[in-house]
């Protein structure tokens, strides 16, 4: 049993992998300032600290109380916002990362698993994607991660931390029994923009780009069940060790493109879900595609969800049981 901090913990992924840790055994306090996470999402019997990761005073307090691991996954996500205010993303996903490792290293917590990204790969000379590919993000957003996945290294290095980054590929759907799920203000995701026009919250969804070099010409994106992903997380905090930092892609090898992903949706939720071409989104790579090799060998990690449609059986099920979000 580990004593874990989860920062971001009400969040989408976050409050998943809370649900995971509680269930595989360990004691979980959620950090989080609720700017985008959800009280409504973290489980009873959960410690809850309302607090900014840039508050000091407060996350001293808390780390403090002593505990084994943190999970940190507060940090802002929107690519196309990091583009126009860069300085809000270095500001949380850089400044209050560093915050969060000095204190860690002040209160002797020597173990992280930080939210990374498949956007430090920017755009991947060769798919699927291995952890050994250059890592050349294309946007901002992709700069703060991978600028933190090298001050994990060198922790590790100058204080003995030992941490691992998971650069998830598309994080999607929702806990099976419909629970929880994802909910972000504005909504800019394709399976959540594509469920809404299905509940006729939104006329239609926007087809950004057709003319990508992929089979059908859109967009082809490795989506991957945010229950895997919590998986992923409970063997990476289990297998940290001190002074070592490692990388683990979080994707199951499988492509979708936009329009596969429409059309699939259509059959899940038996709604037309009107689709009209758009311009390219700035900063979208025609294809991310995982090669999980590695987790799958180091830590024994396994997808359950290898199918598309049953991944957007779930997302439709939190949709369709919550069709304004958690309390909006
Ligand atoms: N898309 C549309 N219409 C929409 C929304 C999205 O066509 O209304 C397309 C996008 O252009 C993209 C695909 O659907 O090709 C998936 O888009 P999402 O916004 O759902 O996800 P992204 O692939 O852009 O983003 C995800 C994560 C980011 C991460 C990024 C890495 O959400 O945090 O992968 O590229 F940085």
């Amino acid at each position: 049993m580990m004593n874990i901090f989860v920062s971001g913990g009400a969040g989408y992924v976050g409050s998943h992998c809370v649900r995971r840790l509680v269930a595989g055994g360990h004691r979980v306090t959620v950090y989080d300032n609720l700017c985008a996470g959800h009280r409504e999402s973290v489980p009873e019997g959960v410690a809850f600290v309302c607090a900014d990761l840039a508050d000091r005073d407060q996350l001293s307090k808390t780390l403090g109380e002593g505990f084994d691991a943190v999970m940190h996954f507060a940090a802002f996500l929107d690519v196309g916002e990091s583009v126009k205010a860069p300085l809000k993303y270095y500001q949380n996903n850089v400044s209050n990362t560093i915050g969060l490792l000095e204190t860690m290293r002040d209160c002797d917590v020597k173990r992280m698993v930080f939210s990374s990204t498949c956007a430090t790969y920017g755009i991947p000379a060769e798919v699927p994607i291995t952890e050994q590919q250059n890592q050349a993000p294309i946007n901002p957003y992709g700069h703060t991660k991978l600028a933190m996945e090298w001050a994990l290294a060198d922790c590790a290095k100058a204080w003995g931390l030992g941490s691992c980054a998971l650069r998830y590929f598309n994080a999607a759907g929702a806990a099976k029994d419909g629970s929880i799920g994802e909910d972000h203000d504005p909504e800019i995701h394709l399976i959540p923009v594509v469920l809404q026009v299905a509940l006729e919250q939104r006329q239609h969804v926007s087809i950004f780009g057709k003319d990508y070099p992929t089979p059908d010409g859109t967009c082809v994106r490795d989506y991957i069940h945010v229950e895997d992903l919590a998986d992923a997380h409970l063997l990476a905090i289990e297998n940290i060790h001190p002074g070592v930092f490692d990388a683990f892609n979080v994707g199951t090898g499988i492509g979708t493109s936009v329009r596969q992903l429409i059309e699939a949706a259509r059959e899940v939720t038996g709604h037309e879900i009107p689709a009209t071409d758009a311009p390219r989104r700035l900063g979208d790579p025609p294809t991310l595609l995982a090669d999980p090799t590695k987790i799958k060998s180091q830590l024994g990690w396994r997808p359950k969800y290898t199918d598309i449609s049953a991944i957007l059986e779930t997302a439709w099920e939190w949709h369709r049981k919550h069709p304004t979000g958690y309390t909006r």
